[in-house]
C-alpha cells in the first residue's frame, strides 16, 4: 500500500472512519492530523459499533499503530473516555497509540467561549459541535495555547492557566456577563489528565519518519470534509481547521514527498450538520426519507443531519484541491429504493453558469443548481462483494458521478459493515 491520505469531500461524515477501517487492513501507522472532538467518525466491526471523536478510527485492529498527531486539538477527558471505552471492550492501546506531545489542548475556556459565542450570534450561530474547537485553533495561532508537553510541567502549566485566565476572565465577566474561571481546580485537573496520559506521549514527527524508513505504511485520516475547511469551505460555515489533504503535513510533521495517493471519501448523496448554504438540501418529504434510510444523525451531538442530492460542484472541489487521486463512495445502498436519482451538475447565479463554487455566502445561498436526472435501480446493494454484482443503473450512476467530478472509483461501500466493502481495479 502507499502511503495515503485519507479526507471528506463534501461537508463531513462522508463515512470516512468506515473506508478507514476497511483500508487499514494493508497499513501499519494510521495518523489523525487536524480536528478534535467535533469529529464522529462510527466503525462497525461484526456486531459492535464504536464511535471515535479523536483515536483513529483504526485502533481496533491490533497490529495498528495509532497517531494522534500535533494538527488535532486534544480535549483529555474526552480522550482519556474512549481509552477506557475501548479497554472496556476487550481492545488494549497501550504501546500502540501515541500522542503528539506539541499539540494543543482544548481547555475548559475554550468550551465555554464556543457555547457564549454561538449563543450571542443568535440567528447567525454557525451551529457549531460546541466542543471548543474554535477558541482552541485561535488560542494556538496567538500563540496562547497550551500543548500536551505542559501537561507534565506542574509549574509551567500553573503560570500558564493563571496567566491566560486573567485574560480570559475579562472576557466571561465583563463581555458575556459569565462567571470567572478559577485556575486552581483547572490546573489540579489538567495536571491529573497530564500524569495519565504522560505514557502515550511521543515525538510523533520523529516515530512517523522512522516508520517510514523502515518501510511502514501510513494511512492518515481526516476529520470533517473539505467544504467545511477554514480557507476553501463556506466560509465563515466552516470549521476552525484546514481540513484538505495539505493538512495532513501539517499536522503530523511528515513531508509531502512521502505521500503517495488521497483517497476522496464522497457519500453517494450530499449531508451537511450546522448552518450554512446548501444548493441542494431537500427540504422535504424526500429528505425526510434520505435521513431515515441513511439513519442522518450527528455522531458527536445527535443532531439531525440535513440531507440532499449528489452535487458534483462540491465533489468536483474537492478533487482540485485535495488533488484526489482515487474515490470512495459510501452509502449507496442508502439510493436502493429511490425510482430516479438527481446530481447536481453546475450552478447558475444570475443566469450565469459558475464554474466553481461562491466565496461570497450571499450569492453561494441563491445560486441555482442545474440537474441532470438519471434512473435508480431499485434493488439492494447490500449484499454486492463485487463491482460486478451492483445493479446496471447503479454502476451508470457511479460511473457518471466519477465522469463529473474527474477522478475514478477506488472504493464503493454498500453498508456500514466492514466487510461491505468492493474495491476496483
Ligand atoms: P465520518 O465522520 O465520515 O467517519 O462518518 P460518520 O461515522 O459520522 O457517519 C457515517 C455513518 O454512515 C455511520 O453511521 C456509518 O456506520 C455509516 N456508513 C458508512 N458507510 C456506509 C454505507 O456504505 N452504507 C450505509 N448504509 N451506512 C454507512
Ligand atoms: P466528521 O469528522 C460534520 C461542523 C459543525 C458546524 C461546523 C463548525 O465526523 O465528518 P465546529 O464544532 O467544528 O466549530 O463546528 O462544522 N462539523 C462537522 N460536520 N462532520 C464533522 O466531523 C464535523 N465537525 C464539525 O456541525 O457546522
Ligand atoms: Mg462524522
Amino acid at each position: 500500500m502507499k502511503n495515503t491520505i485519507v479526507v471528506g469531500s463534501q461537508w463531513g461524515d462522508e463515512g470516512k472512519a468506515k473506508v478507514i477501517d476497511v483500508l487499514a487492513e494493508h497499513a501499519d501507522v494510521v495518523i489523525r492530523f487536524q480536528g478534535g472532538a467535533n469529529a464522529g467518525h462510527t466503525v462497525v466491526v461484526g456486531d459492535q459499533e464504536f464511535v471515535f471523536h479523536l483515536i483513529p478510527s483504526a485502533i481496533m485492529r491490533p497490529t495498528k499503530t495509532c497517531v494522534i498527531g500535533n494538527g488535532v486539538v486534544l480535549d483529555p477527558a474526552q480522550l482519556l473516555h474512549e481509552i477506557e471505552e475501548l479497554e472496556g471492550r476487550g481492545f488494549d492501546v497501550r504501546g500502540r497509540l501515541w500522542l503528539a506531545e506539541n499539540m494543543q489542548i482544548v481547555m475548559p475556556w475554550h468550551v465555554q467561549l464556543d457555547k457564549l459565542k454561538e449563543k450571542a450570534a443568535g440567528k447567525n450561530a454557525i451551529g457549531t459541535t460546541g466542543r471548543g474547537i474554535g477558541p482552541a485553533y485561535v488560542d494556538k495561532v496567538a500563540r496562547s495555547g497550551i500543548r500536551l508537553i505542559d501537561l507534565l510541567d506542574p509549574e509551567g502549566l500553573r503560570f500558564k492557566v493563571e496567566s491566560i485566565l486573567e485574560e480570559k476572565n475579562i472576557l466571561f465577566t465583563k463581555v458575556y456577563e459569565a462567571e470567572a474561571l478559577q485556575a486552581a481546580p483547572i490546573v489540579a485537573q489538567y495536571l491529573e489528565y497530564g500524569r495519565k496520559l504522560a505514557p502515550l506521549v511521543a515525538n510523533a514527527a520523529l516515530l512517523l519518519e522512522k516508520a517510514i524508513k523502515t518501510g511502514k505504511h501510513l494511512l492518515f485520516e481526516g476529520a470533517q470534509g473539505t467544504i467545511l475547511d477554514v480557507d476553501h469551505g463556506t466560509y465563515p460555515y466552516v470549521t476552525s481547521s484546514n481540513t484538505i489533504a495539505g493538512s495532513a503535513c501539517c499536522g503530523s510533521g511528515v513531508g509531502p514527498t512521502a505521500i503517495q495517493s488521497v483517497i476522496g471519501v464522497v457519500k453517494a448523496y450530499t449531508t451537511r450538520v450546522g448552518n450554512g448554504p446548501f444548493p441542494t438540501e431537500l427540504d422535504s418529504e424526500l429528505g425526510e426519507s434520505l435521513r431515515k434510510w441513511g439513519g442522518e444523525y450527528g455522531a458527536t451531538t445527535g443532531r439531525a443531519r440535513r440531507c440532499g442530492w449528489f452535487d458534483a460542484m462540491v465533489v468536483r472541489k474537492a478533487v482540485r484541491v485535495n488533488g484526489i487521486t482515487g474515490l470512495a463512495i459510501t452509502k449507496v445502498d442508502v439510493l436502493d429504493q429511490l425510482p430516479e436519482i438527481q446530481v447536481c451538475v453546475g450552478y447558475k447565479s444570475e443566469g450565469k453558469v459558475l464554474e466553481d463554487l461562491p466565496m461570497q455566502m450571499r450569492e453561494f445561498e441563491n445560486v441555482e443548481p442545474v440537474y441532470e436526472t438519471l434512473p435508480g435501480w431499485m434493488s439492494d446493494t447490500s449484499k454486492a462483494v463485487s463491482w460486478a454484482d451492483l445493479p446496471e443503473n447503479a454502476k451508470k450512476y457511479l460511473e457518471r458521478l466519477a465522469e463529473l467530478v474527474g477522478a475514478p472509483i477506488a472504493m464503493v461501500s454498500v453498508g456500514p459493515r466492514r466487510d461491505q466493502a468492493i474495491f476496483l481495479p
